[in-house]
């Protein structure tokens, strides 16, 4: 009897290029392996518009990450998941609803306002960008999508990552007090028109719980025991402790800070788990890697090689991630607007 492990390869190689497998930075090693092409969100999300031959794509990630693949894949493919609950809290902390009423409120005040949406968010989240003119990001690009609505005179309403927002936001030069906080727990987000007219940049109230772990003490901690080390954060983590770090970047970014490190270096990574173990195995004997504080996303972890294979050799219905049309479109024009970026 073969185990798990073999009979995934076996049906992977069966399909041939009528399958893909894409899986994220995050998953385990024991998926990623399986996978035809892993990346960050970006690279992710480019891949499953560029593979027309297949007409599956398993998506090894979490719920927002199988929608872009769905609106950005052509009509005949379909995309499934191992793990339908994988969802993200973060994206779960910006609904459409709100989105509109923060963009009304805004517009009242000034009028000039451009939603950027981080591509951690729902579709329909994504679809009122793209009725809205605005852009998706992610951690790799956000200063280049920020950088293009300022050079069209714009005002930025960034959803759902207060965090990713600020660092984005200083990457470019805007102080802290050009920058206001959106609670859509709080009538017109907790502002007075007064602070809207002051504000560049609104960021929403909404955060990752596996960055926002990092603290300016643990960063004081691995100075004091390792002071040779680099440290580098993923841009999800808060301000004061990306300003005390050597370097910040999305997980792509990450992995080509590591690559780069001359032999020797010990690198701290303040980011998911699983990315940073795999580092440390890849980078054994030239450099040593080892994480800020460990840090799991509990959705990323719910894909496992069982599920996999269950989805494999089943292919459920209820599996399918499937965009509803109308909502597809406008979402579509938010992600093609950050692509041709
Ligand atoms: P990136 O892959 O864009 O760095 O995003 C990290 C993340 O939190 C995905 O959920
Ligand atoms: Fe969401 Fe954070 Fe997990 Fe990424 S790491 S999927 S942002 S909870």
């Amino acid at each position: 009897m073969e185990n798990i492990s073999e009979q995934i390869s076996d049906i992977r190689k069966e399909w041939g290029d009528r399958l893909l497998i894409l899986a994220h930075h995050y998953q385990r090693s024991a998926v990623v392996k399986h996978a035809d092409e892993s990346g960050d969100s970006l690279e992710l999300a480019r891949k499953a518009s560029q593979y027309e031959k297949a007409e599956r794509i398993v998506f090894c990630g979490v719920k927002f990450m199988a929608e872009s693949a769905d609106v950005l894949s052509g009509a005949d493919q379909a995309v499934y998941m191992p793990e339908m609950g994988a969802g993200c809290p973060m994206a779960d902390m910006a609904t459409a609803e709100h989105m509109e009423s923060a963009i009304q409120y805004l517009n009242q005040v000034v009028t000039n306002w451009r939603p950027i949406v981080y591509v951690n968010s729902s579709a329909e989240v994504k679809a009122c960008c793209g009725k809205h003119g605005g852009s998706t990001c992610t951690s790799s690009n956000a200063e280049r999508i920020f950088k293009w609505a300022i050079d069209q005179g714009d005002r930025i309403l960034f959803l759902p990552d207060e965090h990713l927002g600020v660092n984005s936001a200083h990457d470019l030069g805007i102080s802290d007090d050009e920058i206001a906080l959106y609670d859509p727990e709080k009538e017109n987000g907790g502002l007075s028109e007064e602070e809207v007219k002051a504000a560049k940049v609104i960021v929403w109230k909404g955060f990752c719980i596996v960055h926002q772990a990092f603290t300016v003490a643990h960063v004081s901690k691995v100075r004091e025991l390792l002071p040779e080390a680099k440290i580098i954060v993923h841009p999800e983590s808060p301000k004061e402790v990306v300003r005390v770090c050597d370097a910040h970047g999305s997980t792509a970014q990450i992995i080509d800070y590591v690559k780069n490190s001359p032999d020797g270096s010990t690198i701290i990574i303040g980011t998911e788990l699983n990315l940073i173990q795999r580092l440390a195995d890849q980078e054994k004997g030239r450099v040593i890697v080892k994480a800020l504080v460990p840090s799991i996303c509990a959705n990323m972890a719910k894909t496992n090689e069982a599920n996999l294979l269950h989805t494999l050799q089943a292919w459920p219905e209820h599996q399918v991630v499937k965009v509803a049309t109308d909502i597809a479109a406008d979402a579509r024009a938010s992600l093609e607007t950050m692509l041709s970026l």
